[in-house]
């Protein structure tokens, strides 16, 4: 079995594996999935396992940026992991995830994340329980009566708002100190802005995609910097209540519309889980923002059989908003917290000690549990899915 990079020739291929993967794709859908795969050809993006001439496996990294307490770093969006039928059960799923995180260091990727079909081939290559996209349904009456305060200037978007998409997750995230979300680059967001039933509105401090689904709303990404631009977009939505009693909204579980509304009982959330992997610890901890206020040192002891260069005995230093990891020389014995890749990624993502030490992924010295929750503190979200 051979591992090697997808080229256009490949696509046809590739596209039959998807098929008999998740289901059937319209034309128009082949031809935006064709659209999104082409620029990540040449940058070794999309892999192949290739049993003679045969393809039999695929797994696509997408470049995302992803911020970690307000602070952007790149992200493999680990996608289009796809064994064809008749080769499933034997490993090679495995193997090709093997060589795409390999791939994703090499491309400068300091953490990994996807959304799981099926979690146990992802733990067992270090990938834990993170995040999650959240789904609420609110009632569109409610969103049309929020009025902001004073008038905010609205104005509908085109491909050539892309950068200033960007630019405005930059602010907006980095301000909110988020955890989490991520951004296409500026080509896809291009594509995305350019889908023709999407209803698009950008302020000078956030931005609505929003589209109809059956006779709903839904409310894909709403992003806003302040209360203002929060109520004027979500009332632009509520605008339709006339016709669309329901909004179905990807939301942060601390979003602001759900403090904007004026009664908020009973909440059925909907979670699409996702999972996260640190690939390269040093880099991770460096890229990782931080609570600012926040002075202190822990050490750990982390085992990443896939990745030696991560296992060891690392003292973490967190001050002024950043953190960094040394790796320690001289074995400090049994004084220490044991963390596999999976607790390390995980606690990287907020979860808290006390979890991981009750479901057996971490163990040993108690001592530098509190700081390690503080510091690595997050609930983390994404509003996208990929
Ligand atoms: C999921 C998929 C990629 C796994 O590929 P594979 O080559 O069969 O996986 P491997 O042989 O490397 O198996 C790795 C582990 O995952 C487990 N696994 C594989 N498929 C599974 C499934 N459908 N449900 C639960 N566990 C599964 C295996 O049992 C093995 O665990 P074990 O070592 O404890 O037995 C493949 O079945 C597939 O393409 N499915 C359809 C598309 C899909 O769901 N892709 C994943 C999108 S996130």
């Amino acid at each position: 079995m051979e591992i090697r990079d997808l080229t256009a020739d490949d696509l046809d291929a590739a596209l039959d594996i998807r098929k008999r993967s998740f289901g059937l794709l319209s034309a128009a859908d082949v031809r935006s999935w064709r659209a999104t795969v082409l620029p990540g050809l040449p940058e070794g993006r999309y892999l192949g396992a290739f049993d003679g001439d045969r393809l039999t496996a695929t797994t696509r990294l997408r470049p995302f940026t992803q911020w970690w307490h307000g602070r952007p770093q790149s992200l493999a969006g680990v996608a289009s992991v796809t064994v064809s039928p008749e080769d499933r059960g034997r490993g090679l799923g495995t193997m090709i995830m093997r060589a795409a995180l390999d791939r994703a260091v090499t491309l400068g990727d300091a953490v990994a994340a996807l959304y799981p079909a099926t979690t146990p081939i992802y733990r067992k290559l270090g990938f834990e329980h993170a995040g999650a996209r959240h789904i609420v349904t609110l009632r569109a009456e409610d969103l049309r009566v929020l009025a902001p305060s004073q008038q905010v200037k609205l104005r509908r978007m085109s491909p050539d708002d892309a950068a200033e998409v960007i630019s405005v997750l930059h602010r907006v995230h980095g301000a909110a100190r988020s955890s989490g979300p991520i951004s296409w680059d500026e080509t896809i967001w291009r594509q995305w802005l350019a889908e023709e039933d999407d209803f698009l509105y950008l302020a000078a401090d956030g931005f609505l995609v929003y589209r109809w689904s059956g006779g709903d709303m839904e409310v894909d990404n709403l992003v806003a910097g302040s209360a203002d631009t929060a109520a004027a977009l979500w009332s632009l939505v509520g605008t339709a209540s006339s016709i669309a009693k329901r909004v179905v909204a990807t939301v942060a579980p601390d979003d602001p519309v759900l403090w904007l509304l004026r009664e908020r009982g009973k909440e059925t959330v909907e979670q699409t889980r996702w999972m996260f992997r640190v690939l390269d610890l040093a880099a991770a901890i460096e890229r990782r923002g931080y609570p600012a206020g926040v002075s202190a040192a822990a050490v750990v002891r982390v085992d990443d059989p896939l990745r030696p260069a991560n296992s060891g005995v690392w003292r973490l230093e967190f001050s002024g908003g950043s953190g960094a990891a040394t790796r320690l020389d001289r074995d400090p014995g049994d004084g220490v917290p044991l963390l596999g890749i999976n607790a390390l990624s995980a606690l990287y993502s907020g979860v808290p000690a006390a979890t991981l030490r009750r479901s057996g992924l971490m163990s040993g010295d108690e001592r530098h549990d509190e700081v390690l929750d503080t510091v690595f503190a997050a609930k983390p979200y994404m509003l996208d899915y990929f």
